[in-house]
């Protein structure tokens, strides 16, 4: 496995390995700031894949920040690598994930969010909005860089195959289609609302943690995906 880096937003830098046999990809991001965030650590396979294109940007151990959407082999698998290897990086997460899990799981103890709490970053505001069960774990949250309107999904609009890091194409229509085949979401009475909160946040790049980037009509694309979750939820009740 080969592991390839490229910025998709200012100061944001995606890190991807294709796994050639499921056809599947798997995205890190480096947030660039005074205090340099990692969002999703990857299974701890991938620890020295990731850390050595993590090293093309800054030294590792200057990162401050290990973060995740939910907690979960690809999510998380590998937060202790990371805090072994940067002394000063502490894992962030909302406090219902530091409560139910990270307490535990982390080495060194976590820095829990409120809803809708801002950690800055350094040049960077990043918003922690809880999505409780979306995409699944009771847990899940995303970021939201407000600087550059982007917004670290994880799951969410997963897509398969071995797209270009960024993209301003369709990614929705592959999006659903992997969905039909992953069945990966909840589809709970709120999910629908969840996705349509994070669409009010017109972000201007999503980044996807399976498949491209989106550059472009983010809202629509979160739309799309809460009117397909509704319309499978009708017809499963
Ligand atoms: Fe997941
Ligand atoms: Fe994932």
């Amino acid at each position: 496995m080969e592991t390839r880096i490229a910025e998709v937003a200012d100061g944001i830098y995606q890190t991807t390995t294709h796994v050639e046999e499921a056809n599947f990809s798997f995205n890190q991001y480096l947030i660039t700031g005074e205090q340099p965030m990692l969002f999703h650590t990857g299974g701890r396979a991938f620890f020295p894949l990731v850390s050595e294109q993590v090293a093309t940007v800054m030294p590792v151990d200057s990162l401050r920040w290990v973060t995740f959407g939910h907690v979960e082999s690809d999510e998380s698998g590998s937060m202790n690598q990371w805090l072994a290897a940067a002394p000063q990086a502490q894992v962030v997460h909302g406090a219902l994930g530091c409560e139910v899990s990270i307490n535990d799981y982390a080495d060194r103890t976590p820095r829990p969010l409120s809803e809708g709490e801002v950690l800055d970053i350094g040049g960077r505001r990043m918003r922690w909005i809880s999505t409780p069960h979306v995409p699944h774990g009771w847990e899940a949250g995303v970021f939201f860089d407000e600087t550059t309107r982007t917004l670290f999904c994880g799951d969410l609009l997963t897509h398969v195959g071995d797209g270009p890091p960024l993209t301003d194409d369709d990614i929705l229509g592959p999006a659903l289609e992997a969905e039909r085949m992953f069945r990966a979401m909840t589809l709970a009475p709120g999910t629908a609302a969840i996705l349509r909160g994070l669409a009010e946040l017109k972000p201007q790049t999503l980044a996807v943690m399976h498949g491209s980037s989106l550059r472009g009509d983010g809202a629509a694309a979160l739309e799309g995906l809460a009117s397909f979750c509704e319309r499978e939820a009708a017809a499963l009740s």
